[in-house]
């Protein structure tokens, strides 16, 4: 598979900005060639420099902890930002197009619209199984990428291995298949599925099981040549330099990280006990993800009651194949308590 000749034409030849940290790498003792402070910083001295634009000793640790090598693996702003290049980088305003398949994450539809991207929409199936099918009949030689989501978001479901590895082989563009919520599933991650792929794209983030939405900090593998490409075109320094610290520290945690992701678990299995005793839940969807999906009768004034309780719920009961939902997180003992007692109020 030639992944250049699915580059937009005018990116094939891009001179690329160049960064003064790109240009001189080692060590001195004199750095004037940044226009950084020189005299001191008004926060933590050492963030007066830029940050590492390529991320290497993060990407070290990454590597180590996903059994992948440094050349395989972007990291973005948040997830969000690859998705960002990669329709930036492959599909070309006004012809290309992306296969997506709702209900699921909605930044794919997103920025394909802001980059005037053609969606083509091929739903699930009503049990959230992908329609292969359907997504076969919609790919024609305008599609660059096909975005599947698994666990997906908002159904919690993950996606057959099986379906993702026939997409994989029979088409010729790139999928990207967003793991987001992988730790929390019982299905093993496609990440192995690298090497006999070369047209598989897995995003993953630490905003979910490692606790730092915050940083903004998503992970992509990819083929070399990918990585190389979203190289090229990504702003220079996108991760600044406390989340590259603070992910490095997170990243020697990993035992509090599954620590954590089997508390998740254990209180998932109560949420779920718990929402199956309330009189005006319908179903709960099963989930291998943080959150659950639950279909309840009068969703959104459910809502909008949870909210004046000051309990923040996601109301999905507007989106197509989830009426009547709403997806809820999974919180502590104490959150989901307070959601619980909540609910059984508003079902009385
Ligand atoms: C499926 C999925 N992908 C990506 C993201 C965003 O991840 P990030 O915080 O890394 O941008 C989310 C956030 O909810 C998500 O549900």
């Amino acid at each position: 598979m030639e992944i250049r000749k699915l580059l937009r034409p005018h990116l094939q030849h891009l001179t690329p900005y160049s960064s003064a940290r790109d240009e001189f790498k080692g060590a001195a003792e004199v750095y004037l060639d940044a226009n950084e402070n020189s005299f001191g910083s008004t926060s933590v001295d050492k963030y007066r420099r830029y940050p590492d634009p390529y991320q290497t000793e993060l990407k070290e640790k990454i590597g180590a902890v996903k059994n992948v090598r440094l050349e395989n693996i972007f990291l973005g702003n948040g997830s969000d930002e690859p998705i960002d290049l990669l329709i930036r980088a492959f599909c070309n305003p006004g012809k290309d197009s992306i296969i997506i398949t709702p209900p699921t994450y909605g930044m794919y539809e997103v920025s394909a619209n802001i980059n005037d991207v053609i969606i083509k929409k091929v739903p699930l199936k009503k049990d959230f199984s992908l329609d292969i099918e359907g997504i076969f009949e919609a790919i024609e030689p305008g599609v660059k990428i096909i975005f599947l989501c698994s666990p997906n978001n908002p159904t919690g479901n993950s996606i057959d291995r099986e379906d993702i590895l026939e997409i994989l082989s029979k088409f010729q563009g790139l999928v990207v298949l967003d793991e987001a919520y992988i730790d929390f599933s019982s299905k093993p991650s496609l990440i192995g599925e690298l090497k006999n792929h070369q047209n598989l794209i897995i995003l993953q983030t630490f905003s979910k099981a490692w606790g730092l939405a915050s940083l903004r900090l998503g992970m992509m593998f990819a083929d070399v040549e990918i990585i190389d490409i979203l190289n090229m075109i990504k702003p220079p320094y996108n991760i600044n330099g406390a989340s590259q610290d603070l992910a490095i520290k997170a990243l020697s945690n990993l035992a509090h990280m599954k620590e954590m992701v089997k508390d998740i678990l254990r209180q998932k299995r109560q949420l779920e006990t718990s929402l199956s005793g309330i009189p005006s839940v319908q179903k709960i969807y099963p989930s291998d993800a943080n959150f659950v999906l639950v279909k309840i009768n009068t969703a959104h004034d459910t809502y909008l009651k949870l909210i004046d309780a000051k309990v923040i719920v996601r109301d999905r009961s507007k989106v197509e194949l989830c009426e009547d939902c709403l997806r809820i997180t999974v919180g502590t003992e104490k959150e989901i308590k307070k959601l619980i007692a909540q609910l059984k109020q508003i079902s009385r």
